[in-house]
């Protein structure tokens, strides 16, 4: 089953450039080789009051990568989240997306270039069902407007059955078929997160940005949501960015693992990498201990 090809979301968006480290800057910047870059953060500051909330925070996605993103509570890791999908503007620092500027753009312009998230806590319409919160994804439907409905009411209704036809796709795809017609509000934790899943596959995204996909989801629909994230990326193309705490779920599906600690970036490697980095230790454990690296969640 596909529901777009490869190569429309595979697109060739070198930018040719490393903007690399920037002049005044102290923090090390994370940066991959330009060629395939599919996100690139530069410098970004939030503050809330006086917290510093996200500090000279650098990185880069690569293009068809899992990059998790992991840190101690209260690292920064979804203020940045909520920075790069536009919910809160930065105080400075800027963030490209295929080489472009979107630093500030509001969500449904970033919905439209198909970069979209997910909430720590799912944030779905509890009153419809799991079908219909699927069929409400997508933007700039015919039967939206009441003249077309009027006008045109065979190609909305045509509309409508392509996208039901997605949505079926969708709820195939992650395994909702048994409550396909459930009353999203009566849904568990981790049906929930499965759902917002399905709800940006509605979307034909480039990048998903996923925060704590896995928290409170029994370890069954954990490793049916692993299993989808895995296959939605070989077989789809998908770009996906993670926030998580569970070390075994980020290590199973995510390379390279960056990591936040009070509002920086700390280090970037691979899982085994982070694990095994002393100041990555510390962050978590206050103690540069090596035994008790096992404990880093
Ligand atoms: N809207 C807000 N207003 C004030 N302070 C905030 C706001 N959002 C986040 N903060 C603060 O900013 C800091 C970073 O919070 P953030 O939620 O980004 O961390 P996090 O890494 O996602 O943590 P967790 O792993 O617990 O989800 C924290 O000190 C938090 O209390
Ligand atoms: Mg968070």
């Amino acid at each position: 089953m596909r529901f777009w090809s490869t190569a429309e979301r595979i697109r060739p968006w070198a930018s040719g450039k490393s903007l690399g480290k920037r002049p005044g800057s102290n923090r090390a910047a994370f940066f991959s080789p330009a060629e395939t870059l599919l996100l690139e953060i530069h410098n970004i500051y939030k503050h809330f009051g006086g917290i510093h909330a996200v500090e000279d925070a650098s990185f880069t996605i690569e293009q068809g990568s899992i990059t998790g993103l992991i840190g101690p509570n209260g690292a920064g890791k979804t203020t940045l989240f909520n920075v790069i999908a536009g919910l809160y503007p930065a105080d400075s620092g800027r963030v490209l997306f295929g080489g472009q500027d979107i630093t500030g753009f509001a969500p449904h312009d970033l919905f439209a270039k198909g970069v979209l998230r997910t909430f720590q806590i799912a944030h779905e319409f509890s009153s419809l069902s799991v079908r219909e919160n699927l069929m409400v994804v997508p933007g700039r439907q015919l039967g939206e407007r009441l003249l077309d409905t009027w006008l045109r009411p065979a190609r909305v209704k045509a509309e409508e059955i392509t996208i039901g036809q997605r949505a079926d796709e969708v709820i195939d795809f992650l395994q909702l078929n048994p409550v396909a017609t459930e009353l999203a509000g009566n849904l568990s934790g981790g049906q929930k997160k499965l759902l917002e899943l399905g709800r940006t596959m509605m979307a034909e995204p480039k990048i998903v940005f996923l925060d704590e996909v896995g928290a409170g989801v029994n370890r069954t629909l954990l490793r049916t949501i692993g299993d989808s994230i895995l296959r939605l990326n070989r077989e789809q193309g998908y770009t996906f960015c993670m926030i998580e705490h569970d070390m075994d779920f980020i290590s199973r599906l995510c390379d390279p693992v960056i990591v936040m600690a009070s509002g920086s970036v700390l280090a970037k490697g691979t899982a085994q990498e982070v694990m095994n980095n002393e100041a990555v230790i510390e962050a978590y454990l206050g103690t540069g201990r090596k035994h008790a690296r096992e404990r880093v969640t």
